[in-house]
């Protein structure tokens, strides 16, 4: 089997309210996207990865990338659904058949290899794909149209979905392309492949794997991979 990572990294950070994207604010001296690259890259099941950059991103340029790394580029779009997409279409370009796909946000840069492995042994055998989550531990509210609790939603059944995501190549570019030509607001992969019916298996990894999205995220990235040693 071959796997293939995907990693969009074309957001604007607008709600970090920093003057470049997150993916380009460091961490330990290294821009949150070289560890996330690296954590992927470095990753022994790992064949290759696309990058999904913007058109006008003018930082990209000035990383140091190794001249040696299996990396392809691809051009960001509109929305991460777009820039997703569009990366998929790059990788299908190189005829490399129908290999696993792990679609992982380049604003997460503490996911373990232990969680990579667990996702490949999990999804070995199956006929779908899945995503890596976290079962939510706090008490759930819905609320009404001006702010008062309206009922306690059970928890059970809840997760909070992150990234990698998992899927053959070709049935997730079906599903995405479908997907957002219906309009459907598509903010993960398995959106689109539920959009088709699918059901993605739920593995539960990590908490540790944050999304950089607000500020206050910025430090407890920096412990998270202080605590992981590196
Ligand atoms: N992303 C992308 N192309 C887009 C939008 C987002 O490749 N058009 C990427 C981001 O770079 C990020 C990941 O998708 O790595 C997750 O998205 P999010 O956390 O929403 O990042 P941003 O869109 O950059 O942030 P914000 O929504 O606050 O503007
Ligand atoms: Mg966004």
């Amino acid at each position: 089997e071959q796997f293939w990572a995907i990693v969009p990294a074309a957001g604007t950070g607008s709600r970090m309210q920093t003057d470049k994207p997150k993916q380009y604010l460091l961490l330990q001296q290294q821009t949150v996207l070289m560890h996330t690259l690296n954590r992927l890259l470095s990753h022994p099941q790992i064949s290759g990865l696309v990058i999904a950059i913007a058109k006008d991103d003018p930082w990209w340029s000035s990383l140091e990338i190794p001249a040696d790394w299996p990396l392809l580029i691809a051009e960001g779009g509109q929305q991460r659904s777009d820039s997703v997409l569009n990366a998929l279409d790059r990788l299908a370009d190189e005829q490399v058949g129908d290999p696993w796909v792990l679609v992982h946000d380049a604003a997460r840069p503490c996911l373990r290899h232990a969680d990579i492995d667990h996702m490949i042994h999990s999804l070995a055998t199956d006929e779908v794909g899945g995503i890596l989550a976290m079962p939510i531990t706090d008490t759930v509210k819905r609320a009404t149209m001006d702010g008062r609790v309206a009922e306690t939603v059970p928890r059970e059944a809840l997760w909070r979905a992150a990234t990698p995501q998992m899927f053959r190549l070709q049935q997730l570019r079906q599903a995405l392309s479908q997907a957002i030509a219906a309009g459907i607001n598509v903010t993960d992969e398995a959106s689109a492949m539920e959009y088709l019916g699918y059901q993605p298996k739920l593995i539960a990894g990590h908490a540790d794997n944050i999304k950089i999205t607000l500020p206050q995220d910025l430090p407890l990235a920096e412990l998270f991979l202080q605590q992981q040693g590196g």
